[in-house]
Order: structure tokens, then C-alpha cells, then sequence
């Protein structure tokens, strides 16, 4: 038996002969850099979302770096930022020219909350930066309560929901990552901003490109930050497919449920009204490394995450001085594995892994 942590290769596998199709017709029409298929992709990208505009970057670490410059933060100004993430979510505000100041999260859901965000809050904040982490909604409604401008970093929750709303519509400004082992994951490098707001997006598209509008006046100094036309014509194929992977993950989220999961480790809470896209389903145990060596025994592909949180990072160590402990997020960061998670997992495969946890959990005493 061996089960994957991620498994693209089925997910693709179907699309195979339309992706080449559609791929080859980008070669034969000879346009690589922003041309139809790059604006056919925001128009869809940005109404499947229900969000005014989407605009094609080249990943998701510059999405938010342009973001943000597009939201006006000012270099020098502070951006809250969860400290248990990606390292590019703090990356992308240091390249924006700002601060990023660490907050904890809730140990439960994992996210930033309005209460975690306040107490990192200065006079100096300008934004704050939210991620959906593993995938589930942010409680950002919350956290513009608090007067700030907010950017949704939904690169791990493409196809997410909260209440009536998509992931990636719920702050000021919202960005995506399309690495290719990402919910919806193109072939190489690629990511998005989308916003509502007319004059972000204005800016957010003069950025990607050099900071012009017209390609004949430099108004801003910018990026050369584009998504390409063979990723967007990828990314065509793919999106249609997304809701359906989504509820792939649930249904797989849920048959762990069903195992029995939650008897032996502490499995993630999800808010009423979310509907996660489970990009990681990572559970928390007090061993978590004994676990991990013990499912990649019992060939279930398991993975650690951010073992060592962005304000425990060297070159975080500038933005770190005193910072006020992160208790849930050391936590998390020592007890997290990631079980295995795609749209193909079966109910079938969920229970073996839950067999191999329950067998490891058998040896020992105590959930996280
Ligand atoms: C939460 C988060 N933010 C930002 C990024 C950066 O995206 P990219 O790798 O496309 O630059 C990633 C993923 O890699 C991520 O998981």
C-alpha cells in the first residue's frame, strides 16, 4: 500500500489531450506574453469568483507583494501577518518595502482571528495580511472590522467558501498561487490578484508591467510580473474542474471524519457557514514526528509543515524584536502532519490512513 500526500497526476490525467490541444494552439497563434488567453482567464477567474477583476501575475509571492503595493502600503509602514504560513506571505511584505509584524493564530482553526491581529496591531500597521490556511476561510469579515485593509492570501484555498462568497472575494484585495501542486495548479510558476476595487486593480496591472499602463510611459517602478499564455491557456482547461475537486477534498475530509480520525489525533475546526478546500488536511498530535515516521512505514505519505514558524526564520530575525510569544503558533508549528489530501482520495484510502494513525496512537498516549 502507498498513499500520496498530494496526487495531481489523476487529476490530470483526463485533461491530458485538451491541455496539449489547447497548448498547441497558443504555439501555432505565436502570442506568449498577455494576449487572449491571459485576458480570457481573468474574465473567468474573475466570474467564477464574483469579483470585478483578476488580474495574471507570475506567482503568488508577487501577487501579494503587488498587492499590496496596489492597496498603497507606504514602505516602512507594518503588515500583520500570521507567523504559522508560507514563508512568501512575510517575504512579499519585505519586498513590498514594509514590516511585517507576526501575529498567532487560533489553535483551533489555525487562522488569524480579529483578537490575534489586534494585539500586533501599532499606529505604524497599514494592512493586514490574512492566509486561508490548508485551504480554510480566513474569519476576514472580522478582521476589516478593524479598519485596516485586508488581503486575502487565498493561495491554498482556491474553490473555498465562506457563507455566500468564494475565497479570494472576502478582503480588499485577494491573491492566488497556481504552483502546480496547488487546488488549481497550472504547469509551472503562476498566480493572480482580484479585487473589486477599480483603482487597485488599475495599479495591480500597471505593476506586473513595469509600472505602465500604455507600454510607452513608465508611471511607477515596478515588476515584470506576468502570467504567461501557456499557463493561462492550462489554467482554461482546469478551472471548469475546480468545484468538482473541491468537493472531492470535502468528501475525503469527510470519510476521515468518518474513520474515526478525531479519536486519536485533534483534526481541524472549521467555522459554521465555511466550506474549506482542504489543500492539506493536517491534523495535530503531541508526537508528531514518531507519527510521521510511523505512517511513512505503513506507506502512507504523511508531511510536517512550517516546523519552524516565519518569526523563529533567520531573516525574519530584523522584525522579531519584542514580539510578544506566539504560543498556539509554536504549537501548531510542533505538532502539525499533514495527512494525505486530493480529489481522488478515496473512502477506501481514508480509512487505511486512519487504521495506520489509529495503530501508531494505539502505542502511546494522548491527542494534541
Ligand atoms: C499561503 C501561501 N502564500 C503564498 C504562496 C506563494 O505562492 P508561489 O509559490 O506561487 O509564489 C504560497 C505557496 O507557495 C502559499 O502557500
Amino acid at each position: 500500500m502507498s498513499i500520496a500526500l498530494f496526487d495531481t497526476e489523476s487529476q490530470l490525467a483526463p485533461l491530458r489531450a485538451e491541455i496539449l490541444s489547447r497548448m498547441s494552439a497558443v504555439v501555432e497563434r505565436g502570442a506568449f506574453i498577455l494576449g487572449p488567453e491571459v485576458e480570457a482567464f481573468e474574465r473567468e477567474l474573475a466570474a467564477y469568483l464574483g469579483a470585478r477583476h483578476a488580474i495574471g501575475v507570475a506567482n503568488g509571492t508577487d501577487a501579494i507583494t503587488i498587492a499590496l503595493r496596489a492597496l498603497g502600503v507606504a514602505p516602512g509602514s507594518e503588515v500583520v501577518v500570521p507567523s504559522f504560513t508560507f514563508y512568501a506571505s512575510a517575504e512579499a511584505i519585505v519586498n513590498a518595502g514594509a514590516r511585517p509584524v507576526f501575529c498567532d493564530v487560533d489553535p483551533e482553526t489555525r487562522n488569524v482571528t480579529a483578537q490575534t491581529v489586534r494585539a500586533a496591531l501599532t499606529p505604524r500597521a497599514a494592512a493586514i495580511v490574512a492566509v486561508d490556511l490548508f485551504g480554510v476561510p480566513a474569519p476576514i469579515a472580522d478582521l476589516r472590522a478593524l479598519g485596516l485593509p485586508v488581503l486575502e492570501d487565498a493561495a491554498q484555498a482556491a474553490g473555498a467558501r465562506s457563507g455566500d462568497r468564494m475565497a479570494g472575494t472576502l478582503g480588499d484585495v485577494a491573491t492566488f498561487s497556481f504552483y502546480p501542486s496547488k487546488n488549481l495548479g497550472c504547469l509551472g510558476d503562476g498566480g493572480a490578484i482580484v479585487t473589486d476595487d477599480d483603482g487597485v486593480a488599475q495599479l495591480a496591472r500597471a505593476l506586473r508591467f513595469h509600472g505602465s499602463r500604455d507600454k510607452a510611459t513608465f508611471e511607477h517602478v515596478g515588476y515584470n510580473s506576468r502570467l504567461d499564455e501557456l499557463q493561462a491557456a492550462v489554467l482554461r482547461v482546469l478551472l471548469p474542474r475546480l468545484d468538482e475537486w473541491s468537493d472531492g477534498r470535502r468528501a475525503a475530509a469527510a470519510a476521515y471524519l468518518d474513520a474515526g480520525l478525531a479519536e486519536h489525533v485533534t483534526v481541524p475546526a472549521v467555522r459554521d457557514g465555511d466550506l474549506p478546500a482542504w489543500h492539506l488536511y493536517a491534523v495535530c498530535h503531541p508526537r508528531a514526528d514518531e507519527l510521521l515516521t510511523a505512517l511513512q512505514a505503513a506507506g502512507v505519505q504523511a508531511r510536517a509543515y512550517y516546523r519552524r514558524p516565519l518569526h523563529r526564520q533567520p531573516s525574519m530575525a530584523p522584525y522579531v524584536e519584542g514580539l510578544a510569544p506566539l504560543p498556539a503558533t509554536d504549537h501548531l508549528a510542533a505538532c502539525n502532519v499533514a495527512l494525505p489530501m486530493s480529489p481522488a482520495l478515496s473512502a477506501g484510502q481514508a480509512w487505511e490512513v486512519v487504521a495506520a494513525v489509529a495503530a501508531f496512537a494505539a502505542t502511546g498516549s494522548g491527542t494534541a
